[in-house]
């Protein structure tokens, strides 16, 4: 029967007499091919290869080791089950029948054919051991397409989940992110709505302060000798003084502050107030200081930023009770649109502040930065430190960073932005010591409370002083013929702002010395002209030092002594 499929392979073991040849010659006979084995262990050996049907006569397994054999089909995979086709001997004693009774237990698949038997038997068995072979070989084929199919959609599955995965971890970081950009903007808001309280508020209380502050300035010198007056003075000089520093604080908080920015040497800076910071930490906490000479100046008000550095280095000092360093370090940092950052694309100079110090809770973090906010008891902290430098970051075009954990401590960050040309030497910075002679001021102002006290304390340097509560009133005193020979005026007035007054003036007489006087940065952007500043609340020395830098070269002559 010969077929295209490969011909069937008959495994054949009967070691004795001529039965092996003569089954070999049969089983070809019938079409397939066939292998004579000469012993149990050669068979098993045979098996392992391709064996179809084995044919084998009984007297090659009687008395033999058959546990290998027993334990090759008892391992067969679940779609195989070998067919033997034993061939007996004409022996029916108890032995022989126990013997064939454990061959059916051991081989399973198992069929007996008694010799002598006819070709046509043998033939006939090993076809039909053949065909339940194939179908055998049919399940295993069967079988494994069903495999190859689960393991191709287990393939796809995990090819699915890990696109799936991709996704939400995808999804995972964008929500991640928006819940920190909401975080952000909201705590942004929160300090932006009171920034605006606050401002308002500190604003009044300002303008307030300067004619507190006037007026006892003039007091000052017509009081006399007495002790007693004079601590009575020096205690309300004092108070209004403590009560300026808050409202500059609350100012620069609401970035409201009137703010000297220029390019500032911050290595230079940090170097002249290391003893200072030194000092107000004490011996137990060692400074470190960690700056590059080649740190590029920033554009920053140095005043300002000293009072930022002196606060977070108290803030250190007082989260280190027993101790600890604080390292300052200064480095130059280029921030770029992808960056993620909340600054705008540019170089910065990145002042920072690490404390080994008690660190802060989540919820403290949170609120640190928020006016009022202070964890110093009542009497200890203002809670506006941390504002002031967070306010000032903002003001100056950079930014304000905090980071802390409990325990191990806290690392306050000022971003500044680097400044398009280098630090003016102090020198140039500062205003020459001198005081002027007499001069004709026009002093314009809506608040009659600060227009009177400023009034008084210029008459008080021996100016002459004319008096305006709006631009156009000072217009008219102008055009009606007066030639000031410098103008001191309020920015935000209603009608008419001080720059546009002193644009108007400028056109007039393109030299004449104008000061701006403003309580805060009302003043947004670019001026349209460039005007020196005095921020309110001031003082009788700050306002000659101002007139003197303006109109140097008059002889100079001190303050009227009352
Ligand atoms: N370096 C720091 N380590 C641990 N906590 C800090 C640090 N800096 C600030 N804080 C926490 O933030 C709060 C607010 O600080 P902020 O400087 O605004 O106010 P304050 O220090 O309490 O008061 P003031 O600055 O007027 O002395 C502090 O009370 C403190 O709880
Ligand atoms: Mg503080």
């Amino acid at each position: 029967m010969a077929t295209d499929a490969p011909s069937a392979n008959v495994l054949i073991l009967a070691p004795v007499g001529r039965d092996a040849g003569a089954c070999a010659k049969l089983v070809e006979q019938a079409g397939f091919s066939s292998r004579v084995c000469c012993s149990v262990p050669d068979l098993i050996a045979q098996l392992d290869f391709r064996a179809d049907v084995v044919l084998i006569a009984e007297e090659a397994l009687y008395g033999k080791a058959l546990d290998p054999l027993e334990a090759w089909v008892a391992a067969q995979p679940p779609w195989s089950d070998l067919p033997f086709i034993v061939l007996t001997n004409h022996n029916d004693s108890a032995r022989f029948t126990r013997f064939r009774g454990d061959l059916v237990r051991k081989l399973r698949n198992i069929a007996f054919l008694e010799r002598p038997m006819q070709a046509i038997s043998l033939k006939a068995a090993v076809l039909a051991a053949e065909r339940g072979r194939a179908r055998q070989y049919e399940a295993r084929a069967y079988l494994e397409t069903q495999q190859h199919a689960a393991e191709e959609l287990e393939r796809l599955v995990a090819q699915r989940t890990a696109a799936l995965e991709k996704a939400n971890d995808l999804l995972r970081a964008e929500s991640q992110q928006r819940e920190r950009a909401q975080a952000a903007l909201l705590q942004t808001q929160k300090l932006e709505t009171m920034g605006q309280l606050v401002g308002g508020v500190a604003h009044d209380f300002n303008n307030l302060l300067m004619a507190v502050i006037g007026n006892l300035d003039l007091l000052a010198k017509r009081i006399g000798a007495d002790a007693a007056n004079r601590r009575l003075l020096e205690g309300a000089m004092e108070g209004a003084r403590r009560g300026a520093t808050l409202t500059q604080r609350l100012l620069a908080f609401a970035r409201r502050q009137e703010l000297q920015s220029r390019p500032t040497d911050v290595v230079a800076l940090l170097e002249d107030m290391r003893g200072l910071i030194s000092r107000s930490l004490g011996p137990m906490i060692e400074v470190k200081v960690i700056a590059s000479r080649a740190t590029p100046a920033v554009t920053v008000d140095p005043n300002q930023l000293e009072m930022a550095l002196l606060n977070l280095a108290v803030n250190a000092r007082d989260a280190m009770p027993a101790g600890g360093v604080l390292t300052i370090a200064l480095d130059h940092q280029l921030v770029s649109a992808t960056d993620g950052l909340d600054l705008a694309p540019g170089a910065y100079v990145r002042l920072s502040l690490q404390d080994t110090g008690e660190g802060m809770d989540s919820v403290t973090l949170a609120r640190a930065v928020e006016p009022f906010f202070s964890t110093k008891g009542i009497g200890k902290g203002t809670g506006l430190g941390l504002s002031m430098v967070h306010g000032l970051a903002d003001q100056s075009g950079g930014a304000f960073r905090l980071e802390s954990q409990l325990g191990v401590g806290t690392k306050a960050e000022l971003w500044l932005p680097v400044a398009g040309r280098a630090a003016e030497t102090l020198a140039q910075a500062h205003a020459p010591r001198a005081v002027t002679s007499s001069a004709t001021i026009l002093l314009v102002d809506d608040d009659a409370l600060i227009a009177g006290s400023t009034v008084a304390l210029l008459e008080d340097l021996g100016h002459h002083v004319v008096e305006a509560h709006s631009g156009k009133e000072a217009l008219a005193i102008v055009e009606e013929g007066l030639s000031p020979d410098l103008v001191i005026t309020d920015h935000a007035m209603p009608g008419m702002t001080g720059v546009d007054l002193a644009l108007t003036l400028r056109s007039r007489d393109p030299q004449l010395p104008i000061l701006l006087a403003t309580g805060y940065a009302e003043l947004h952007g670019e001026l349209p002209i460039e005007l020196p500043r005095l921020a309110k609340p001031y003082t009788q020395e700050q306002l000659s030092l101002e007139i003197a830098r303006l109109l140097p070269d008059r002889v100079p002559i001190g303050p009227q002594a009352v």
